[in-house]
């Protein structure tokens, strides 16, 4: 069975003491659950003090992007090495603000999820439409060309080691969410892609979170679904009393 991952993307918020007090209300709060793992994912200037905050808890670090170089002269760029120096596990790779702002390609992604994999930290590899490309009836092309352009060249092995997060564009930050339905369709569409490109047993332990404008009241139908294993969670991510009732419903769901 796979484990639920529901993971904080802070995106850029929050300041130093406002992070460690949200780690600490999380702490307080937060009972450990063999079924569901929690990261929290703060701007990289604030992973040594949030990692600090969490040393020795259950819940994991994760940065939110990195260089796909090991060293060098990249000024304003983090290595893969440098957050596995501070703690990280988890890295999201591809996230569509990345996309869309900074112009990452998945040809970049790809590059990103070797050098990830290679000091060992599991990333979180974002996928997802526009509202233009839905509405064109586009979704299935578009996500499944994402994936194949990002997950170019890996083996069944390494791909054990990486988490998707099925993003819709359109649900990002807006308080709009896909449906249970309609987010399951999506999932059960990128499995499926997963089994062509890995295999059925990869697949089948692939962790597939769904993202955008997740929030307490949805989180447990959403959670609910065949192949939704967990939530990347942005704004409702960043006060603990939003946070603890989606880690709370991954605990509740049953499936
Ligand atoms: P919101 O939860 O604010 O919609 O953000 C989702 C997201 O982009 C997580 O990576």
């Amino acid at each position: 069975m796979r484990k639920f991952l529901i993971a904080g993307n802070w995106k850029m918020n929050l300041l130093r003491d406002s992070s460690v007090a949200l780690v600490h209300g999380l702490l307080d709060e937060l009972k450990g659950d063999p079924n569901v793992e929690v990261a929290v994912c703060p701007p990289s200037v604030y992973l040594h003090d949030v990692g600090a905050a969490l040393r020795g808890s259950q819940i994991a670090l994760g940065a939110q992007n990195m260089y796909p170089a090991e060293e060098g002269a990249f000024t304003g760029e983090v290595s893969g090495k440098m957050l596995v120096d501070l703690g990280c596990k988890y890295v999201i790779l591809g996230h569509s603000e990345r996309r869309t702002l900074m112009g990452e390609t998945d040809a970049q992604v790809n590059a990103k999820i070797y050098a990830a994999l290679k000091c060992e930290l599991l990333p979180i590899v974002c996928i997802g439409e526009t509202l233009e490309q839905r509405e064109a009836g586009n979704t299935s092309k578009v996500v499944r060309d994402q994936l194949r352009g990002s997950l170019a060249g890996l083996t069944a092995d390494q791909m054990s080691k990486v988490v998707l997060a099925y993003e819709p564009v359109w649900a990002i930050g807006t308080g709009k969410t896909a449906s249970p339905a309609q987010a399951e369709e999506v999932h059960a569409d990128i499995r499926l892609l997963l089994v062509e490109l890995f295999g059925e047993a990869t697949a089948s332990k692939t962790v597939i979170q769904y993202g955008g404008s997740v929030k307490a009241d949805n989180a447990m139908e959403l959670l609910g679904q065949p192949n939704i294993d967990g939530a990347l969670v942005g704004g409702a991510s960043l006060k603990a009393e939003l946070f603890l009732p989606i880690c709370l419903a991954a605990q509740k769901v049953k499936k």
